[in-house]
């Protein structure tokens, strides 16, 4: 029973809804640094155009909007209890119409208007159910000289530092398969554990 409520919760993690979903977001929103720490590895400007794919609480639109002021910061999530969240903590960068904020899955992202500069996505590629096919899609939407970055802190029972660089690698591994070029690894130390950041241009 009580493993049962258990893997029920960690499963909000993927697709957050009801009332656990609620939860599971104030936890997600609790822990900003992989967010903040992300966001650094992108040399931003005001008027940059940056897309969030998976953005839960919306902790990382937060800090994508303390520069990016002028240009726009689009992201999409599957989760309508994400969006209300998602919403409420980035009211004012929405109301000023620098963010917006879109219900959709990365295997088919809506059209946007243009394309690129950034696009990031945090603890997320993992319930990607093509990750390679939906790479490939967020390389159309990328300028030539625009970034990705794939991070991952993984949080699932007994991750240690060799599960961080397995991540690395099979973030690496997918980037590669999609056709991205100028691949780096970063990790970041973190508690409980260290955090990998996989950053490639188109
Ligand atoms: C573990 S949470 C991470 C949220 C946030 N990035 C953070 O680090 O706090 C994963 C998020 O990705 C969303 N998600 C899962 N699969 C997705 C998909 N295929 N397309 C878009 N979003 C997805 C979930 O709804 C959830 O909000």
């Amino acid at each position: 029973m009580a493993m049962n409520f258990l893997s029920k919760f960690v499963e909000q993690f993927k697709k957050p809804a009801g009332c656990m979903g609620r939860l599971a977001g104030l936890l997600m929103a609790g822990e900003p640094a992989k967010s903040v720490w992300t966001v650094s590895l992108l040399n931003l400007r005001k008027d940059d155009w940056a897309l969030e794919v998976g953005f839960g609480p919306g902790r990382a639109i937060e800090s994508l909007s303390r520069t990016i002021t002028e240009g726009r910061i689009v992201g999409i999530d599957i989760s309508s209890v994400m969006l209300r969240q998602a919403k409420k903590r980035n009211k004012e960068a929405i109301e000023n119409g620098v963010v917006d904020l879109i219900l959709a899955d990365v295997s088919s992202p809506p059209p946007f208007k243009r394309k690129f500069d950034h696009i990031l996505s945090i603890n997320n590629i993992m319930f990607w159910e093509e990750p390679v096919d939906s790479l490939k899609k967020l390389q159309k939407l990328l300028k030539p000289e625009g970034k990705i970055a794939i991070t991952v802190q993984p949080r699932m029972r007994g991750a240690d530092q060799n599960t961080v660089k397995e991540f690395g690698q099979q973030i690496k591994e997918n980037l590669q398969a999609a056709g991205y070029r100028n691949i780096h690894t970063h990790i970041r130390q973190m508690k409980p554990v260290n955090c990998v950041c996989v950053t490639a241009t188109i």
